[in-house]
């Protein structure tokens, strides 16, 4: 859906960007992220066509940003950093003023509108001047009028930034839900975890230039490639003997008793530990907890990204 290679933006001396590639299929949610200045609105207006790139190609479901910006134009929602919304306006004023200016035909206007705001859960304040919403709601708004012509393709600038935590999380729910229907999606942050559990691909821009580039499993693999488990026997003074048994298993790498918790290592082989819970049923252990250890996505990141000098 989105490819890009060797892009890159020079102003005067200063490279903006420099060789971003990025490979995005349908459905997949693409965490942009990077400190202020590292390049990720630049990417993102030259993959909507707004700007021109010094060098490097980008195509937008297969058109090219030189060739044909206005079949990609109509292929792609993008909402900016900061948008303005007109002081005299409703809500939905405000959407009918953009699906005329998208050439919805004026009998369909009315619906798709309501539909969209619907879609972002703001058709309780279709009918409030524009300017009264919270920022919250503003994004939410923008995000109605970006999907107005049903784009395959949404360019989300930091569309999470100044929300408080609960309009994050309903920005993120509906992100979620959009990537559900299969759009693809390019949304920034220079806030490294609060897009990580969202994205099923993650970048990070430092100075122009992509230093990672990959999913997020795999990051996560790269970074801790064992599954950890924690067990805890209903007993504690089972811990022992269960460590024991642990230990004799084909599947365990390794075993280390933590108070009351075993942390067990899995061999990177293994992809079905399930053995490990009936070898200590059936030694008579009763278990009161078998769970993955939870991997911290930021510090899974923040390994990843060490070497390669980043900031963020
Ligand atoms: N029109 C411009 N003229 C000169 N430099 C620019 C211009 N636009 C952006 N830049 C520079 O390009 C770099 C990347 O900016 P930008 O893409 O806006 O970063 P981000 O969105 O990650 O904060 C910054 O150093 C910025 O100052
Ligand atoms: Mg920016």
């Amino acid at each position: 859906m989105i490819k890009a290679s060797q892009l890159t933006k020079k102003y005067d001396e200063m490279y903006a960007i420099r060789d971003i590639d990025l490979d995005l299929g349908q459905g997949d949610l693409f965490g942009f992220i990077g400190p202020n200045g590292a390049g990720k609105t630049t990417t993102m207006r030259i993959i909507a066509t707004l700007l021109t790139p010094t060098y490097g190609e980008a195509y937008v479901c297969g058109h090219s940003i030189y060739t044909h910006p206005k079949e990609i134009r109509r292929l792609v929602g993008y909402m900016p950093d900061f948008f303005g919304v007109y002081d005299d306006m409703t809500v939905i004023e405000y959407l009918e003023f953009f699906a005329a200016a998208y050439r919805i035909a004026p009998q369909a206007r009315r619906k798709r509108c309501n539909e969209m705001l619907e879609v972002v859960d703001l058709d309780f304040k279709r009918d409030a001047f524009a300017n009264t919403l919270s920022r919250g709601q503003t994004q939410r708004l923008g995000l109605a009028r970006v999907l107005l012509h049903d784009p395959a393709v949404l360019l989300l600038d930091e569309p999470l930034s100044g929300l408080d935590p609960r309009a994050r999380i309903e920005m993120r729910a509906l992100m979620r839900r959009l990537g559900g229907m299969g759009k693809t999606i390019i949304v920034s942050s220079h806030i490294l975890p609060e897009l990580a559990d969202v994205c099923n691909k993650v970048g990070i821009i430092d100075s122009g230039v992509l230093i990672a580039n990959d999913d997020v499993n795999s990051i996560i693999r790269k970074v801790r490639p064992n599954v950890v488990l924690l067990i805890e026997t209903a007993d504690p003074s089972q811990t022992e003997a269960a460590a024991k048994i642990l230990e004799q298993q084909t599947a365990t790498d390794s075993v280390e008793v933590k108070g009351r918790q075993l942390r067990v290592l899995i061999k990177t082989t293994v992809e079905d530990y399930s053995d490990l819970a009936s070898a200590l049923i059936s030694s008579g252990i009763r278990i009161r907890k078998f769970a993955e250890e939870e991997i911290n996505l930021e510090s899974a990141f923040m390994a990843f990204t060490k070497g390669a000098g980043a900031k963020i």
